[in-house]
């Protein structure tokens, strides 16, 4: 769906995912409310095995819609890029060099209705309670935009939010990546930063933006564009001077507090766990934008397959591409649910050269802080399932050589096991040995599959 004669947006996209595919999206019409519900009925979904898009009519006294669960399915991702879902992590992983420079234009539908000074209230949103635990309500799709303080380049990243007043969220920056490396220098020199947080957009736009991790000199609306494959079409802020996407269903426009904490948390994480751990950011909201009949996006939080899934598949493919760049031979790249789709990495390589696995899983364990545990495996296992890989390390695995351990290294804060930020970093290689006469996979022979396919046909019913 990439093009079409509308805009790239949430809109469009959901109209032609159910035009194509009605049972794609599951309309609830009945009131529900801010606290759980949605959430519950998501989880409801996935334990049964199911994975719609949600479409809730009527949440609380909210006038707006709330869409959920978008990207709780790989194939609505391979959909948003026009391939099939077996092409999803090779596609992506050849995206984002090619940017295209957005284009500010002089107005757009995010405009239709601005609210500014006393009249911004974060309660006229349908921002919802998700789990028992979490310290309150949360936007969980808020992609937030900044400027390099020293360079101007844009960066565009996924962080929640917590309501704490009608114009104050209380923000975690645990990833340690760009936005976090700009508060660090604004706040040495006690600048506020200011912000475009958006909600609710094109998957496309998010791919490119708040999923995308590239150089710290790479402007993300440019990237977006080269996703979206034209430009972004943006609007001037209207009381920060960081541009809002035209075609966004919602834009809070506002700045990081210098200086200034406040108590975040807990939240129910990608991990399992309601977790406290937050770099504890303030973000004081200054505007709201949104479209007329504006749709309000949340993403299931948790480690629910829709958090987890858009942590997963833009880095298998981007662990994909690097580490292909220096390993060819490298055929797979899977982050298990099982390890909370961050934390976990199955790597498969072809015929690796002796030393050559743990090379590529030492250049994958520092790719991303959160990464903790590295498994290299041959092409033949399955690395999108847990009991290959394991069946691999059963069999192909001695822990005496074949295990590494880094320690204190930088690790992902949310990991309760995790020790003041620091990580022991664990490589497992269970490629069988380069050379020697290791015994061959049982098979059976293709034609005698075919014969037993077609009797099992004939007399197994
Ligand atoms: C749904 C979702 C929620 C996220 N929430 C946070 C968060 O609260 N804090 C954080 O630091 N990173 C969070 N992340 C991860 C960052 O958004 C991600 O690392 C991002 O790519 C960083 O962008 P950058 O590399 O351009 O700085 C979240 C990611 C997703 C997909």
């Amino acid at each position: 769906m990439r093009s079409n004669e509308r805009h790239l947006d949430l809109r469009v996209f959901l109209d032609v995912l159910e035009a194509d595919d009605p049972g794609s999206v599951l309309h609830i019409p009945e009131q529900v409310g801010l606290d759980f519900d949605v959430t519950a009925v998501a989880m409801e979904l996935e334990k049964q095995g199911r994975a719609p898009v949600i479409r809730f009519d009527k949440v609380g006294a909210s006038p707006f819609p709330v869409v959920t669960n978008l990207f709780g399915d790989r194939g609505r991702y391979a959909r948003a890029l026009g391939v099939a879902e077996e092409e999803l992590i090779e596609t992506w992983a050849g995206l984002g060099e090619k940017t295209i420079e957005p284009v500010v234009q002089e107005t757009g539908p995010v405009l239709d209705v601005v609210t500014t000074g006393a009249d911004v209230d974060l309660a006229s949103l349908p921002i919802l309670n998700h789990f028992a635990e979490d310290g309150g309500r949360y936007v969980t799709n808020g992609i937030v935009v900044a400027k390099d303080p020293d360079t101007g380049v844009r960066n565009a990243s996924y962080h929640r939010l917590q309501v704490m007043g009608k114009t104050r969220f209380g923000t975690s920056l645990h990833s340690r990546r760009h936005l976090w490396n700009y508060a660090q220098r604004a706040a040495a020199r006690d600048e506020p930063i200011p912000v475009s947080i958006v909600i609710g957009h094109h998957p496309l736009f998010a791919f490119g933006s708040g999923l995308w991790k590239g150089p710290i000199d790479v402007d993300e609306y440019a990237v977006a564009g080269g996703f979206m494959g034209r430009p972004l079409d943006l609007v001037e802020g209207v009381t920060v001077p960081v541009e809002a996407p035209a075609y966004a269903e919602f834009v809070l426009e506002g700045h990081i507090v210098p200086g200034e904490q406040a108590p975040e948390g807990p939240f129910a994480e990608f991990t399992g766990y309601a977790s406290a751990r937050s770099t504890q950011h303030v973000i004081e909201v200054s505007a709201i934008l949104h479209r007329r009949d504006a749709i309000y996006q949340d993403i299931v939080s948790g480690i629910s397959d829709e958090h987890t899934g858009l942590l997963a598949v833009p880095m298998e493919a981007r662990l994909l591409r690097v580490l292909r760049q220096n390993y060819p031979n490298v055929t797979r790249v899977a982050m298990p649910k099982s390890g909370t789709c961050r934390m976990h990495v199955y790597v498969a390589m072809k015929d690796p050269a002796p030393g050559q696995a743990k090379n590529a899983a030492a250049m994958a364990l520092g790719e991303d802080l959160s990464l903790k545990l590295a498994v290299v495996v041959d092409d033949d296992v399955d690395v999108s399932s847990d009991q290959d890989v394991m069946w691999a390390l059963c069999t192909r695995m001695q822990a005496d050589v074949d295990v590494d351990i880094l320690k204190n290294c930088m690790g992902a804060i949310l990991d309760p096991s995790n020790h003041d930020g620091l990580t022991a970093k664990m490589i497992i290689d269970a490629t069988k040995p380069a050379a020697g006469d290791f015994p061959p996979r049982h098979t059976i022979p293709e034609d005698a599959e075919l014969r037993a396919q077609a009797l099992i046909g004939k007399y197994g019913g």
